[in-house]
């Protein structure tokens, strides 16, 4: 028996993952579950939907479709609990430095709550801190709407433009996509990420530098694609507006690192502020969300923030038998580290949510795609599956064949609005008809007997139907949880984005790692530097592999360059 009054980190040190008394349990029940059907579970228990769904606020889950019991259930909330998983929940909600690989703070929840808890974290003072950026951002966000905050030249601004990559970009330029619904008529936003100079040049071509606002943002404001285009975004401007000056009215920074953005050229008092322990994927909901205040409005943004608290409040209150975050985790657990799955597909049934994918990829697995354990161990498990996915019905006509027939077992998530903002004909109902047939096709399949005897009754001569109909079967019994929502508006959307934050978060603590550090993007900066010199420097060409060697000399003979 564990001793209660350890800290969770120490807690975690003491047992390695598989020695856990829940894991091993799990392991003879997978053996016990190798042959279980859903279709036969349905057909047993015509309550499974009811013992196998969850509803919190505007949000229904149904994970009735996936190969478990009751039992598994049980046994997966044991495991949670024998890892730990609440205390390091609320070490976390405490401002305890759970990032133990950067000794930092992981409050991002105290960004969205109303009533920020009274701590003081590297510092700062979060209560007083979080309300004053808050206010300053309000404040700017409705001078720009109102006219009030104009470019140089005396023009109301019209279009934002957001300089950032990873974190800096995803989230916001995901939130905005999907609630392009409530998107203030006056303003345009956009989003350049890529050091590809097609990015920023394809944007700024249908841009007036005098009504053009850019945020710059970078937690580090370090970051090499954002600090380049940043540098050619100012050079576009000037060269129209010819006048420094002109910076200070188009150009606003959200980072931790005032010093860098002064040096940059922005005046701090065009610069909001957000700190060490917000982790880049997890910042939309600070200073990194100006764009999507920009873009649908101070009160919306705070009904996002309100729809993420209350995600947050579920989290640290629902039994884990009856928490949404809590059971999508642990079903990643099942279907990972016991049936040996090694990707997760993901299938909103929304157009506006089609950068939840690429959002979710950064949040998934920038943050659990790690092999070290907190006990400093190469883990001997699989840790983050390969996320991937597209909106449906796209996907349906694209890869859903590896998903119906392909040799690989797939979870999945769908998602669906019961209604949509901009009905047309009867096309909603046909989306949602599409994303329920797709979860029954999955769950039913369609067996050999049947497909041989349709292509009988539609005149095959039994020979043919024979030979053709094994490649019609789908094997069915495959799994996938449904998300369904009213409506996307500001709210359900910070549930949802909450709900996928927290899941990562709880398979994090099962697995052992520190969900909140990203050593792996390092190595390729760092050799990043050496080889832009080589490019274009004979000098410089230095040691490399002799793949690497070939590329650069390649590039340099195409260039006229001596190699
Ligand atoms: O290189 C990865 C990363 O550090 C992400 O974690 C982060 O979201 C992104 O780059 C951008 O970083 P920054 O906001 O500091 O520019």
């Amino acid at each position: 028996m564990i001793p209660s009054k350890l800290d969770p980190i120490q807690r975690l040190l003491m047992t390695p993952l598989k020695h856990l008394p829940a894991w091993k349990s799990l392991e003879q029940h997978y053996k016990a579950m190798r042959a279980f059907d859903m279709r036969t579970a349905f057909r047993k228990n015509p309550q499974r939907f009811e013992a196998l769904s969850l509803r919190c606020g505007d949000l229904l889950l149904d994970y009735s479709k996936n190969r478990i019991t009751s039992e598994t259930m049980t046994q997966l909330m044991q495991l949670a609990r024998e890892s730990g998983l609440e205390d390091t929940r609320d070490a976390m909600c405490r401002g305890e430095r759970i990032n133990f690989t950067e000794q930092r703070a992981v409050l991002h929840t105290a960004l969205r709550a109303p009533v920020r808890p009274p701590l003081i974290v590297e510092g700062v003072e979060i209560e007083h801190e979080v309300a004053t950026v808050l206010k300053r951002m309000q404040r700017f966000v409705e001078s720009v709407h109102n006219g009030s905050w104009l470019g140089y030249t005396g023009k109301p601004i019209r279009n934002v433009v957001n300089i950032g990559i990873g974190g800096s970009d995803l989230g916001p330029a995901m939130v905005c996509v999907a609630l392009d619904h409530y998107a203030v008529e006056s303003i345009r936003v956009h989003f350049v990420s890529n050091l590809d100079p097609a990015h920023l040049a394809s944007t700024l071509a249908t841009l007036d530098p005098e009504t053009t606002l850019f945020i710059v943002a970078s937690k580090t404001f370090t970051t090499l694609e954002t600090l380049a285009n940043a540098n050619s975004a100012k050079a576009w401007l000037l060269a129209a507006l010819r006048a420094p000056a002109a910076v200070a009215r188009h150009f606003v920074a959200l980072s931790t690192n005032a010093q860098a953005v002064e040096a940059f050229g922005i005046n701090p008092t065009n610069m909001f502020i957000f700190w060490d322990w917000v982790g880049g994927r997890d910042s939309l909901w600070s200073a990194i969300g100006l764009s999507i205040a920009l873009q649908i409005g101070w009160g919306n943004f705070q009904a996002l923030l309100a729809g993420a608290h209350a995600m947050d409040l579920h989290f640290k209150e629902a039994p884990l038998e009856a928490n949404m975050p809590v059971i999508l985790g642990m079903l990643g657990i099942w279907y990972s580290n016991f049936w040996g799955t090694d990707t997760y597909g993901i299938f909103p049934y929304d157009q506006r949510l089609r950068l939840l994918v690429p959002f979710l990829q950064q949040l998934d697995m920038e943050s659990n795609g790690k092999n070290v354990s907190r006990a400093n161990r190469l883990v001997n498990y699989n840790t983050g599956p390969i996320v991937w996915g597209a909106p449906g019905t796209n996907g349906q006509h694209a890869f859903f064949e590896l998903v119906h027939q392909g040799t690989r077992l797939i979870p999945t998530d769908f998602l669906m609005a019961a209604v949509n903002h901009t009905p047309l004909a009867d096309q909603h109902e046909w989306l949602l008809a599409n994303c329920l047939a797709q979860t029954e096709a999955l769950l039913k399949g369609k067996s050999r007997a049947v497909i041989e005897a349709e292509l009988i009754a539609q005149g095959m001569s039994s020979k043919a139907a024979k030979a053709l109909a094994p490649h019609k079967v789908f094997p069915g019994n495959r799994p996938s949880n449904t998300l369904l929502y009213q409506k996307l508006d500001p709210h359900t959307l910070g549930m949802l984005l909450a709900l996928y934050e927290h899941k990562v978060f709880v398979q994090g603590v099962i697995w052992q790692i520190n969900s909140f550090d990203q050593w792996g993007v390092e190595l390729g900066k760092q050799l990043a530097p050496p080889i832009r010199a080589a490019l274009s420097s004979v000098r410089a060409i230095g040691e490399h592999d002799g793949s690497t060697l070939g590329l650069i000399t390649d590039i340099r003979r195409r260039r006229g360059l001596s190699t």
